[in-house]
């Protein structure tokens, strides 16, 4: 399409440098000219010399078009990286700076999955909520220490959110979209949220409008999955339903995500949704079909629809495909690249 694509690459633990690197071969076997730059970021970097992401590698990160990422994390059990390192220094460090302010998970039942036949969208506010930061200790590490982790929802994050949300939904057969929050307890931000996903829905008059708790929507998910076309939520609620959502539609090894900055004021951030596995890691045991769907949603952000929609449609028919569940890492990566 329009030249080469400047594409970051943090492989990152265990096995996402396994998946990334079979994402980038079909990438290139689907015909897309990319230039690509790997970033040695994640536990193993922060091991070796204390980096999690410094203010000059952001920068840096800032200058690609995208960024696409495997996983990071340390094995279970090595406690030597204290909780929260890696997740707030570097994955919400990116999302917060390049203002990637959409989760966009999208989820297709295989069979023999719960899910099995349907096809739906988690949209995830990605940049506020819980997430935000906001919070703190007092009189920690005594008997009467408190700690408070407060929930930031501002009307322009909601409302750009929605916007998004409805737009997609728009694009779709269905055009159903629905508001999963918990209103009837969180009544301030549940009422923003509510009141702002109402006013936004009167310049989508073509877009079915549901809500459900998110209580509610956790029995959904698993019971009429089939009622689900696209979901727009907050960023906790999202993060716990998009598990959710991998599990019933056959695993969080099919899972995809996209953080998207859809004003392009920074790059998009493409990640599978599974972690680092270090227990399968260089073992070439992995599924890379979720790394690979990933690569096609940032196809897709590039501008590359064709070459998205094809290794998108390969990627499906694979999934649903026995063998898939036998085959190496390599094979998987092979098999998609030859088919294209
Ligand atoms: C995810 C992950 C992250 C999140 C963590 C690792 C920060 O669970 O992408 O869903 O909570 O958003
Ligand atoms: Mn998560």
């Amino acid at each position: 399409m329009s030249g080469t694509h400047k594409i970051a690459v943090i492989g990152g633990d265990g096995i996402g440098p396994e998946v990334t690197a079979e994402t980038i071969k079909v990438i290139r076997a689907a015909g897309v000219p990319i230039d690509t730059t790997d970033f040695d970021l994640g536990a193993g970097r922060y091991q070796r010399d204390g980096e999690v992401l410094s203010d000059e590698t952001l920068e840096q990160l800032r200058t690609y078009d995208a960024i696409l990422l495997g996983a990071v994390g340390p094995a279970i059990g090595d406690t030597s990286i204290p909780s929260g390192t890696l997740e707030r220094g570097l994955l919400l460090k990116m999302r917060f700076a390049f203002d990637t302010y959409i989760n966009l998970r999208p989820f297709t039942g295989v069979p023999g999955s719960i899910a099995q036949g349907c096809d739906f969208v988690v949209i995830r506010e990605n940049t506020e909520g819980t997430y935000a930061g906001e919070g703190g200790f007092l009189r920690k590490g005594t008997a009467h220490e408190i700690a408070t982790q407060g929930s930031v929802n501002t009307r322009f994050g909601v409302e750009r959110c929605a916007r998004f949300a409805f737009e997609l939904a728009r694009s779709r057969p269905r055009k159903k979209l629905t508001l999963v929050h918990k209103t009837n307890v969180l009544t301030f931000s549940g009422d923003l949220w509510d009141r702002t996903v109402t006013e936004v829905a009167r310049s989508y008059p073509d877009v079915t409008l549901d809500y459900n708790h998110i209580d509610a929507a956790c029995i959904y998910m698993v019971e009429q999955p089939g009622r689900y076309d696209v979901i727009v939520t907050d960023n906790l609620f999202g993060d716990i339903l998009t598990d959710l959502a991998g599990a019933v539609s056959g695993g969080i090894g099919f899972a995809s995500s996209a953080n998207l900055n859809p004003e392009r004021t920074g790059p998009s951030v493409f990640e599978p949704v599974h972690g680092s596995a270090h227990d399968i890691a260089g073992q070439n045991k992995a599924n890379p079909l979720a790394a690979i769907s990933s690569g096609a949603l940032m196809l897709r952000h590039l501008g590359e629809d064709a070459a998205a929609q094809r290794i998108e449609a390969i990627v499906r028919e694979f999934a649903f495909d026995p063998a898939a569940q036998t085959a190496s890492t390599i094979e998987i990566g092979d098999t998609v690249a030859e088919r294209l």
